[in-house]
């Protein structure tokens, strides 16, 4: 999934993961598990999200080899947040070839900066479990700062600070902007307007995904 911080990709991959059955590996996630263990990898990655700039491609492209690698991975998965610069794209292509697999597609959700602010300013999120996201106003809770599924506290993200947002949508537009081009000229990307509410965005990707499936089965 591609796409600028806030476009919706996280909240649209754990419907899918729900569709399909897809295992959805988030970055961004991963990371900030490490960072909440307070691991070595936790401690190095936490100076970079903070400020908004992407962790070193070192390690991340060994934490996602390994990851697609897994038994659980097999019947398909769903990258989130990966990757997210030329050097992490090529790196993904080449373990994808040593496990004799290929990407089915590129699915990009397209959203404009100003928007994207209002959304990660109001994003909340569960502190047990990080796919359980909110808005303030688009998708409020029942009670407010406490999760629906389990009764968890919401919170809000470091990096969710409007200064650090206006970063992380430069590093965006200057370092992964450049991978829609990329798999534009492979023929696998599909792309999706984050504008419009989330159940409508949800039954766009749906239904494509579910059209590269039925190909894919053909
Ligand atoms: P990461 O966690 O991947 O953050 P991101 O890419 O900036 O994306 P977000 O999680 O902020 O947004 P999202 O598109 O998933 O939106 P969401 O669904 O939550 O990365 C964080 C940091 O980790 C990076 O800055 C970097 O430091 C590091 N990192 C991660 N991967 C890396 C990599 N590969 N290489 C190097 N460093 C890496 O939705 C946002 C909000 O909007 C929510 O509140 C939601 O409820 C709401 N919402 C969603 N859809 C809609 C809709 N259609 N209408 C209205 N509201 C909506």
């Amino acid at each position: 999934m591609l796409g600028p911080p806030g476009a919706g990709k996280g909240t649209q991959a754990e419907r899918l993961h729900e569709d399909f059955g897809l295992l959805h590996i988030a970055t961004g996630d991963i990371l900030r598990a490490e960072v909440a263990a307070d691991t070595p990898l936790g401690t190095e990655a936490r100076r970079y999200m903070d400020a908004g700039e992407l962790v070193p491609d070192e390690v991340i492209v060994g934490m996602i080899t390994q990851r697609i690698s897994g038994g659980d991975a097999r019947d398909g998965f769903l990258l989130d947040g990966f990757p997210r610069n030329e050097r992490q794209a090529d790196a993904l292509a080449e373990a994808l070839e040593q496990l004799e697999r290929r990407l089915t597609a590129a699915l990009l959700i397209e959203m404009p900066d100003e928007a994207l602010v209002r959304r990660l300013t109001g994003r909340r999120m569960c502190v047990k479990n990080p796919t359980h996201i909110y808005h303030v106003e688009f998708d409020p809770p029942k009670h407010a700062d406490v999760c629906d599924q389990d009764g968890a506290r919401l919170v809000q993200r470091d990096d969710d600070r409007e200064e650090t947002i206006r970063h992380r949508l430069q590093v965006y537009h200057a370092q992964t902007e450049p991978l829609i081009d990329h798999y534009d000229h492979a023929g696998l990307l599909r792309r999706f307007d984050g504008n419009r509410n989330a159940n409508e965005v949800h039954a766009h990707i749906r239904a494509t995904v579910a059209t590269l499936r039925l190909e894919e089965e053909l």
